[in-house]
């Protein structure tokens, strides 16, 4: 915290090496290190400063992902940071506790700068939150679980995915950086922060002894209460909170297993897509004695309703089979949308397409008013960023944009499918 009371933060993009199978050295980038980056954590209401300086050889940009800031400060595409430069946004955190996320977002090129291992988490407290007693003790009962598909040679050299029409495709998975992980939990209460931080691929996770999934949060923050799920799908680029409670010396690993009715989808083309595959993701390995942990109070927040009368404008977003959205690719000079600050807009999102996409918006965190004009379950009723939009479906978004207007500096929205991204299913929005 420097004089004025700013959290300074420093982030270095840097190349390096990582060995994932010990002895044997693979090529990967990192901020402050060789793979991934540290968790930044701050409290609502501070400042924060972010020295982002760029030791790579080419240029890139970090954008935080869920956050609520001015358009300058976003990380898009808009602000690049050249090779030994620094860039160094600052903004007052004002939203609530979430598990949030950075990444690069140069156009054409985020698929590989974080496929090489440019990521980390941005966690937010708040006093509310603090007061619930959730276990928070980073790295003991409070643990990011960053998951991340990838290819290896037979000696386990790290490869690149495969690339399908979802994007590059691994048939093995990272946690945090590390093959084949577990987690030593010494808690009965674990908070599991799991971010999908794969370019492509979408994941069903269920528990391997079937118990069910205990969801409290989604990308923006805590729902009103805990819901327990049979699975929980999180596509690229959405996060979700999970308690485990655990028995003394019992081992239970967390699994993916996609189904195709869970990514919407039938027929072969959802095999094609890798949305059947399954896999460990993580053993919870429980000590003989656990700390004991306080109870999780039956009432996390309280979620006011927008009030649909209160629209002032409705926009609709098409995804489509040439990777565009409303029939138009990415265009850096072009604002596709023009909004007004401090009004409900209403975005209907329909994917045209036979195969899962999914669709983020910066600044902002949303709620889904409804799926094919049904209510949203549980797990979908809070705050959200980003969403798994299946085939042939609509979605209809609500959404308020505060505080920023810059009518020069657009924010993104676009498929989080960092391949289609890239190949320009993405659009650009300024805030007047
Ligand atoms: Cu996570 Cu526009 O990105
Ligand atoms: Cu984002
Ligand atoms: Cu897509």
């Amino acid at each position: 915290v420097d004089a004025d009371g700013t959290r300074v933060f420093s982030l270095e993009a840097q190349g390096g090496t990582t060995e994932f199978e010990p002895g044997v050295a693979s090529d990967t980038w990192g901020f402050n290190g060789s793979y991934l980056g540290p968790t930044l954590v701050a409290d609502r209401g501070e400042r924060v400063r972010v020295d982002v300086a760029n030791s790579l050889d080419e240029p890139t940009t970090v954008h935080w992902h869920g956050m609520h800031l001015p358009a300058e400060m976003d990380g898009g595409p808009h602000q690049m940071v050249e090779p030994d430069a620094t860039w160094s946004p600052t903004w007052d955190i004002d939203q609530q506790a979430a598990t949030l996320w950075y990444h690069p977002h140069p156009h054409g090129e985020t698929e590989e700068h974080v496929a090489r291992g440019l990521a980390g988490m941005f966690l937010l407290h708040d006093p509310d939150e603090r007061a619930l007693g959730l276990p928070s003790d980073y790295g003991v009962d409070d643990v990011p679980v960053i998951v991340q598909d990838t290819g290896f040679s037979a000696e386990g050299r790290r490869e690149p995915p495969v690339r399908g029409y979802a994007g590059g495709l691994g048939d093995e998975l990272l946690v945090n950086g590390t093959r084949t992980p577990y987690l030593d939990a010494t808690s009965e209460l674990v908070r599991l922060r799991v971010l999908n931080a794969s370019t492509a691929r979408t994941y069903g996770f269920t528990w391997s002894d079937d118990r069910p999934i205990e969801l409290i949060a989604t990308d923006g923050g805590l729902l009103e209460a805990s819901v327990s799920l049979d699975r929980i799908v999180l596509s690229p680029g959405e996060r979700a909170e999970v308690l485990v409670r655990l028995t003394p010396g019992e081992r239970v690993v967390l699994r993916s297993e996609m189904t195709a009715e869970a990514a919407g989808m039938v027929g072969p083309v959802a095999a094609m897509n890798g949305n059947t595959d399954a896999f460990d993701v993580l053993e919870v390995r429980a000590a003989d004695e656990l700390a004991a942990a306080d109870p999780v109070p039956e009432r996390l927040t309280t979620i006011e309703p927008y009030n649909e009368a209160d629209v002032a404008t409705t926009r609709t977003f098409r995804l489509d089979d040439s990777f565009e959205i409303n029939g138009h690719a990415m265009d850096m000079a072009r604002i596709d949308e023009t909004v007004t600050v401090d009004t409900l807009e209403r975005w209907i999102v329909t994917n045209d397409t036979e195969v899962p996409h999914s669709f983020h918006v910066h600044d902002v965190q949303f709620r889904i008013a409804s799926i094919d004009g049904a209510a949203p379950p549980p797990e979908l009723a809070g705050w959200k960023d980003t969403i798994h939009a299946e085939p042939q479906r609509e979605y209809e978004l609500l959404m308020r944009f505060e505080d920023y207007t810059d009518p020069d500096t657009p924010y993104m929205y676009h498929c989080h499918l960092l391949w289609h991204e890239d190949q320009g299913m993405m659009g650009q929005f300024a805030v007047v």
